[in-house]
């Protein structure tokens, strides 16, 4: 870490300046070099390889696993099994809170999902570890499995991992049958899976009862709780290094099953252990996104007034745990309207539990709705940018609060100027290029919380003037780590240079989770309370000293500035940190910070991130062969940090909105429940050649209330509204409208 952090970042930036440029990732030249250590590049010494063998029925028991045959391979070093596997301090079916998700660690001969782990084989080499797997051949008692969404249902109290199931306000049915023109669709999105770069990986070393842990993750604090909690020792024996991911999407926030094997597996044999899933290997155990079937029912007026929206949701989870994806839950904020009714169901499935991935419920629930709302405009004749800004809200709907800000009207107004939908026929199958293809255009609305959790930070001033910043933050490849260097260095009033700044570890304080695109806000918080702090000590050191230039000027105001602290009246007197510490005696000084939603505001206003998507789609008549051509987005997140950074998150978000569009889709095989496209090959992510002229517009937008700083998220935001932006303009190509994701060529001849 500490080479990378002596890494220079650009120019030279002084105190307030730093936030707001365009800086260059601080790990870029890292990971493009080759010279980034991912967890798996670690190799400590005495390392053994362990393989995880995966259950290929769905639902029953193992009866049978060749133990023998897989020990007596050569550099095989031994088998773990149910039978044999270490006790551990906690059941991993336990559940002490929402965030706490059980586990498959070899507990018992149960299955309950394709792909789960039914042992682990641990050799020298992975070469043998791998064979020995093979060597097991697990003979099963299986029985039937269900993996569609038309079992029984049952309605949650929660969805996502809290939030209510149900929310309402208005009479629906009164305002529903009472309007002038009602709209009543069904769509569907299938089971996606998150698909990060790098594979769910660990490497484990034990020493006595402390270990030493190299794993990706999005949670380090969390991380470390589930490691102490299952193996019953204390936090500080816990160390676990995350400095590079290759891309999380929500499946690293929570310590993975296979990860805690590795663990398992290095106890159990005693020494060093890496294990890295397949790719394959990757559909089952780490989370997923699970199907919807979303019904969105909208009465409007004559004028296009929305009156009454209903959204039902009903989702899979797994058998023996619940992550419900929240999709009905973007319909509390995006349109006015006086009646709205929100509600989800769920349906268990043999399937691993889904969980948190890219945009998880707003995602998904927008792709429904802004195909609804598009099909309302429609109904109304009104163009679906104007019938958008028709039905604006002007305050939070479900709640009566106003927003925090919302520059949604700039976003809709800067976006449509660039893409040029004024120009846009408001009949469908009404525009064609010059090769004769279809060419349709379409809008959608995103949206995102602004989310905070909780983290800490410190801070200190060396002798020499320098600083330095810890923060146990994660970088999934999304730019965070030098965002927060950004702020970092604006907390201490010193260059980045002169500020080193240290994550990725447990060692650091909190930072909290890479999640919910709330991780800039709430780690950058906490740096710059931890700022604060240290600068108010030095000022406090420096107006009680008589022999400084600032002595007795404390009730005048004493800023910090480019590594000096001045008189806020008077900038030219003052003197340098190192000034002040060197007369004061101190090798350095310390200050602490914490990032937390201030409850205040939240109580009072409703906070979110917006946008609005452009999407041109091109449709060849006689193969139904699509493509997107053009993506505008503009984007309205409150302060920026760093707009090279921001801008790539937006990029990144619109191309899964791409996947999740046209692309994406896991195919699970009815009678066995197994998925069929378990790999990169068959189950398609975008591509650069799926991927057109993209442009990404930052609109200025201030947020007094939402944080100090006016923070919003800005990784998630991306992929809402654009699955819906991509349908509306494939409707607006062919005419046709398809309600279930992803759209593929057979769907619109
Ligand atoms: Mo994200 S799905 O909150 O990592």
């Amino acid at each position: 870490m500490s080479e990378i952090a002596s890494l220079s970042t650009g120019a030279r930036q002084r105190q307030g300046s730093n936030i707001g440029q365009p800086m260059t990732r601080r790990d870029g030249v890292l990971k493009v070099t080759g010279q980034a250590t991912y967890a798996a590049d670690n190799n400590p010494e005495g390392l053994l390889h362990a393989v995880v063998a995966t259950a290929s029925i769905s639902r029953g028991r193992v009866t049978h696993l060749n133990v023998e045959a897989a020990r007596a391979h050569p550099g095989v070093v031994d088998v773990m099994t149910p039978q044999n596997r270490p006790k551990l301090a906690q059941d991993p079916d336990a559940k002490d809170h929402p965030f706490m998700f059980r586990l498959d660690l070899l507990q018992n001969d149960r299955v309950r999902y394709a792909g789960q782990p039914i042992a682990v084989v641990i050799a020298k080499t992975l070469e043998a570890a791998t064979e020995g797997a093979a060597l097991l051949a697990p003979t099963y008692d299986a029985e039937p499995a269900e993996v569609g969404l038309d079992g029984e249902s049952f309605v949650p109290q929660v969805v996502g991992p809290g939030a209510p199931a149900k929310a309402e306000v208005g009479d629906f049915d009164a305002e529903y049958a009472g309007s002038a023109t009602t709209l009543d669709a069904t769509y569907e999105t299938p089971a996606q899976y998150h698909n990060a770069m790098e594979p769910h990986s660990i490497v484990a070393t034990w020493d006595g009862d402390s270990v030493s842990i190299d794993m990706p993750t999005q949670g380090l604090g969390m991380a470390v709780g589930r490691v102490a909690g299952l193996f019953g020792i204390p936090p500080e024996n816990i160390h676990i290094r995350s400095p590079f991911l290759g891309g999380g999407f929500g499946s690293k926030g929570m310590p993975a099953g296979p990860q805690m094997l590795g663990i398992i597996a290095a106890r159990h044999v005693g020494a060093p252990v890496k294990l890295v899933l397949s790719r394959q290997q990757m559909y089952g155990p780490v989370g997923h996104r699970g199907q919807t079937r979303q019904t969105v029912r909208l009465g409007m007026k004559d004028d296009g007034h929305l009156t009454a929206i209903e959204h039902h949701t009903l989702t899979t989870t797994s058998r023996f745990d619940d992550f419900l994806e929240p999709a009905s839950n973007v319909s509390h904020t995006l349109y006015a309207a006086s009646a709205i009714r929100t509600t989800h169901a769920g349906t268990r499935i043999d399937i691993g539990t889904p969980m948190f991935m890219r945009a998880p419920g707003e995602a998904t629930g927008s792709a429904a709705l802004e195909s609804a709302v598009d099909e309302a405009a429609w109904k109304a004749r009104i163009d679906p940018l104007d019938f958008r800004l028709l039905n604006y809200a002007e305050v939070e709907p479900i709640s009566g609060k106003p927003f925090s800000s919302k520059a949604l009207r700039e976003c809709y107004a800067k976006g449509a100027d660039r893409f040029g939908w004024a120009k846009r026929p408001l009949e469908p199958r009404s525009m064609r290029d010059a090769g004769g293809r279809l060419v349709g255009w379409g809008v959608g609305t995103a949206t995102f919380p602004a989310i905070m959790f909780q983290a800490a930070a410190r801070a200190v001033i060396r002798a020499d003037g320098s600083g330095l910043m810890e923060t146990g933050a994660h970088d999934m490849g999304q730019g965070s780590w030098t965002a927060l260097h950004q702020i970092a260095a604006d907390g201490l009033g010193l260059s980045m240079d002169e500020t080193e700044f240290r994550a990725g570890s447990s060692d650091l304080p909190d930072a909290g989770i890479a999640g919910g695109s709330g991780h800039t806000a709430t780690a950058g918080m906490a740096l710059h309370r931890a700022g604060e702090d240290v600068i108010a000590k030095l000022v406090e050191l420096a107006v009680n000293d008589e022999n400084s230039p600032l002595y007795g000027a404390g009730n005048v105001g004493v800023v910090a500035r480019n590594g000096r602290l001045v008189r806020q009246d008077d900038e030219s007197r003052g003197e340098p940190y190192a000034a002040i510490l060197e007369r004061a005696g101190l090798a350095e000084i310390e200050g602490k910070g914490s990032g937390v939603p201030d409850a205040g505001p939240r109580e009072k206003y409703a906070m979110y991130a917006h946008g609005a998507v452009f999407a041109e789609v091109t449709v060849d008549p006689e193969l139904g062969q699509m493509r997107v051509t053009r993506l505008v987005g503009a984007f309205a997140a409150g302060r920026v940090i760093n707009p090279r950074m921001v801008e790539s998150q937006y990029y990144g978000g619109m191309i899964w909105g791409i996947g999740f569009a046209l692309h994406e889709e896991a195919v699970h095989d009815k009678r066995s429940g197994r998925i069929m496209n378990a790999n990169l090959a068959e189950y398609h992510v975008p591509v650069n050649a799926d991927v057109p002229a993209m442009e990404a517009i930052l609109v200025h937008e201030d947020d007094p209330h939402v944080n100090a700083l006016g923070i919003k998220g800005v990784g998630e935001i991306g992929i809402t509204g654009t699955a819906g932006a991509i349908a509306n303009a494939v409707w607006h190509a062919t005419g046709v409208r398809v309600r279930r994701f992803p759209i593929t060529l057979v769907d619109v001849l």
